[in-house]
């Protein structure tokens, strides 16, 4: 009975993004993460990886559309906005998004991050997941060497005060990642979405306002 209500909503949100033209489920993620922290105040220059399908992309850019005109004052702002998409997998353009397809750890990628960014990107987000074998352990530890690598992305193209949201598994070695992102970010939240699968030990990091 209570996995058949799981099920279900799972379901919903499955029938929700078709109905809202949403690419993946896990645009809700996402809006969820940004109804909780308000990670897309004043970001206008956006980096998404592991973005495949696109529906965190989709959501970036509904959110720094809408800034454009929200954030009009003497603060921080910006007249355009920039969001680049990385993954291994093909992404379906979607327009004045720039993406690329190559894995997000070669070098080359992050020449073009700088290169696009010139270190003023405002938040990066990851919701990248390694392919899991079904090792509990392995795909923990496999996913966190995969965050490790985005923080060194984080660490060299975020700018001062930006925020970042990454995907980690739980996990014996969950605390020590979360200790190096406090050295990081003033503020660190974990989170894990009400569309996040119960059984999964998926769970995001929320570091806010790079030192
Ligand atoms: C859960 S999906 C992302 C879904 C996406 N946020 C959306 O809403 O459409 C995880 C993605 O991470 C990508 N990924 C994992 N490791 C990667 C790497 N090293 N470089 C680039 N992409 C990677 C996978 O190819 C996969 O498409």
């Amino acid at each position: 009975m209570v996995n058949k209500k799981k099920q279900h909503k799972q379901e919903q949100f499955y029938k929700q993004a078709k109905k809202e033209g949403y690419r993946a489920r896990s645009a809700y993620k996402l809006i969820d993460i940004q109804n909780r922290f308000n990670i897309f105040k004043r970001s206008f220059y956006i980096l998404d990886l592991g973005c495949a399908p696109g529906s965190w992309l989709q959501v970036a850019k509904k959110y720094t559309e809408d800034n454009l005109t929200k954030y009009e004052d003497q603060f921080y702002h910006r007249d355009h906005y920039k969001i680049m998409g990385i993954d291994v997998n093909k992404v379906s353009p979607i327009e004045n998004i720039y993406i690329i397809q190559k894995d997000l750890t070669l070098p080359e990628v992050q020449e073009q991050i700088e290169s696009y960014f010139q270190n003023k990107l405002d938040l990066i987000l990851s919701d990248a997941s390694i392919k899991k074998i079904g090792n509990k352990f392995t795909d923990h530890i496999k996913q966190l060497n995969l965050c490790y690598d985005i923080l060194r992305i984080v660490k060299k193209n975020l700018k001062y005060k930006g925020n970042v949201v990454i995907k980690a598994f739980q996990g014996s070695d969950f605390e020590k990642l979360a200790i190096e992102m406090k050295k990081i970010f003033r503020f660190l939240k974990s989170y894990k979405p009400a569309s996040s699968k119960k059984k999964s030990n998926e769970i995001f990091l929320i570091g806010l306002h790079k030192k």
